[in-house]
């Protein structure tokens, strides 16, 4: 329907364009936020819409409120601290589309700033209603899509309301995509993939397609002790999904036919109960008892897969490598970080507690691309598009 442009191509005076972002930021229980990271990654396509004088209307979800005005979920916070990055007014009524806020749009000079509250505050948004999407395409010329971490939902803000309307993508989802693929497009060999987290079941997709083009996988967090479990390992109380047991041979038997070795922990950091106290001690995998529980990597495990990532030439690394928000056991997780820091590969990192790791560590100007996007940047390493892309690239969703 529309073409394929990005916001370069429009003239953008006296336009009134709704972009979307992605100011998800993580809160603290006082609301404040703890990561900018999200806001600051939008200014530069928000900049250029306010110096090329459009009326641009900012519109985000935060948090899952699942449908219901919740000022726990509000936008104000984010409003603030928009006010205090840019130092300029930014007009801001905690509604969405209503009679009064079209009101104030209508009557917005060019060159400012409105933002919408929480998309989520109404369920049309998640469900993709026509009637949401038509609401917010009722206040707009152009659609610009620039919240590249939620490109890969289906919603009215990023695929229902692109359909109703020019469309365009903004600078960071040109910048993700343009990393991204670097990874995925021939990368620099050899490539070494670093997973981490909780689940094997948020990861299949991707190691199945990253299994393709990686020289070697290395697996570490508790998704790591399913595929120990898998290899006859016994792992007493830790975390695991013995429902993906059969998953993970077939992922390694994959691996082995492409000649891809999969890496796995050789030690780990066992604790008795599960809290950021628990005294621990290190054990090799096959020394287990009932009672044990894997907290974290331990030290040859570490060496193992640093020397791994000392040969690599691209590194994309998500997920933890062990329980990470305990203080105690996150050495393995701030290992990795300090061990593909000193890579002189090209280095992207992906995803909530990876990025956490990076940033808490201070290394954060040592990688080439911290991503905005965890549940985006890994199905797009699935090899599957992204429903809110597809739709500008006129693929429909
Ligand atoms: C994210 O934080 O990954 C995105 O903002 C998407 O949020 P969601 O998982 O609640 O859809």
């Amino acid at each position: 329907m529309f073409e394929k442009l990005t916001l370069k191509d429009y003239e953008l005076k006296g336009k009134k364009v709704l972009l979307r972002v992605d100011f998800n930021v993580p809160l603290n229980e006082k609301g404040n936020i703890t990561s900018t990271k999200r806001i600051v990654e939008a200014l530069p396509t928000i900049k250029y819409l306010v110096e090329n004088k459009a009326k641009v209307i900012l519109c985000s979800h935060l948090g899952r409120p699942e449908g219901i005005s919740d000022p726990k979920f509000s936008l104000k916070p984010v409003v603030d601290e928009l006010r205090r990055q840019l130092n300029m007014p930014i007009l801001f009524n905690g509604k969405l589309v209503c009679f009064e806020t079209k009101r104030l749009i209508d009557n917005m000079n060019d060159g400012e700033i409105f933002v919408l509250e929480n998309l989520r505050f109404d369920p049309g948004e998640e469900q993709n209603t026509p009637n949401f999407a038509k609401k917010l395409a009722s206040v707009a010329d152009i659609y610009c899509n620039d919240a590249f971490g939620t490109m890969h939902r289906e919603h009215a803000s990023t695929v229902g309301v692109a359909k109703l309307l020019p469309n365009c993508i903004g600078f960071l989802v040109e910048k993700e995509l343009s990393m991204f693929s670097k990874i995925l497009k021939k990368p620099k060999k050899p490539f070494v993939v670093v997973l981490g987290g909780a689940k094997i079941k948020d990861k299949i997709g991707i190691i199945n397609n990253l299994l393709n083009i990686a020289s070697s996988i290395i697996v570490g967090g508790a998704m790591a002790n399913t595929f120990l479990l898998a290899k006859g390992k016994k792992l007493g109380k830790s975390k695991a999904e013995p429902d993906k047991v059969e998953i993970a041979k077939m992922l390694m038997e994959k691996a082995a036919k492409q000649k891809v070795p999969i890496l796995l922990p050789d030690d780990l950091v066992v604790a008795y109960e599960f809290n950021f106290l628990a005294n621990s001690v290190i054990m090799p995998v096959d020394n287990l008892t009932q009672s044990d529980i894997a907290m974290d990597i331990g030290p040859k495990t570490i060496h193992k897969f640093s020397q791994e990532i000392k040969r690599a030439a691209t590194i994309f690394w998500n997920g933890p490598m062990g329980v990470f928000e305990f203080e105690k056991f996150a050495t393995g997780t701030e290992e990795m970080a300090k061990a593909i820091s000193k890579s002189m590969a090209f280095k992207v990192v992906g995803g909530g507690d990876s990025v956490s790791a990076v940033e808490k560590t201070g290394l954060t100007s040592k990688f080439d691309h911290i991503s905005t996007g965890g549940g985006a940047a890994l199905k797009l390493l699935e090899g599957n598009g992204l429903p809110a892309l597809d739709v500008i690239m006129n693929k429909g969703a």
